[in-house]
């Protein structure tokens, strides 16, 4: 299983115990593109991972572009994907990493079943819609996903995407 945009994977434990119900022999990968970036305690994101994902046996983080990730995955991860230009710049990501279909073209190949894919506000969700339609990739619209302990800041919504569905 593949995790997109990990972040400092500071909610690796969760994903990790949920999708182990499941799948006893799990492996977990987690890829970020902008892994050393440093914290005001001068700790970076990897190093913070690196905390989070002690102790979790088959869990792995890649400080790494998306695009470089190879082989397949059963199950693909990718909350809050960038899908217009402004938060990717507002996170201090250059321009040059803004390529939202490539980046879904390429976690399609590493799929093997189920992608699931969170988008905030009802725009990123509109454009991540318009993407999946305009790339034939073949997916379920969730609507909202709320969650027991957080309350979001803007509404979250969900697409499952399934691949090689015999329907
Ligand atoms: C909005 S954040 C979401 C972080 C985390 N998934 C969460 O829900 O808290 C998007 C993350 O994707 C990462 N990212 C953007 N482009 C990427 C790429 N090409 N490969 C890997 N990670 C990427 C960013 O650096 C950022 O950490």
């Amino acid at each position: 299983m593949l995790d997109i945009g990990s972040k400092n994977w500071a909610y690796v434990r969760g994903e990790y115990e949920f999708f182990r119900q499941y799948t006893p022999n799990l492996f977990l990968d987690g890829v970020e593109i902008d892994a050393y970036r440093l914290y005001s305690n001068f700790y970076s994101r990897y190093e913070a991972a690196k905390f989070y994902i002690k102790g979790l046996s088959g869990v792995n983080y890649y400080a790494d572009d998306l695009l470089n990730m190879r082989g397949e995955y059963d199950y693909i991860t990718w909350f809050l994907p960038f899908v217009t230009p402004y938060p990717l710049l507002k996170w201090g990501l250059p321009k040059k990493y803004f390529m939202p279909e490539r980046l879904l073209i390429h976690a399609y190949q590493l799929l093997k079943k189920e992608m699931l894919i969170i988008n905030q506000g009802d725009e990123e969700t509109q454009i991540q819609k318009s993407m999946l339609d305009k790339l034939a990739i073949p997916y379920e619209f969730l609507g909202e996903i709320k969650s027991s302990a957080l309350e979001f800041q803007y509404p979250r919504n969900g697409f499952l995407v399934i691949k090689n569905r015999e329907d």
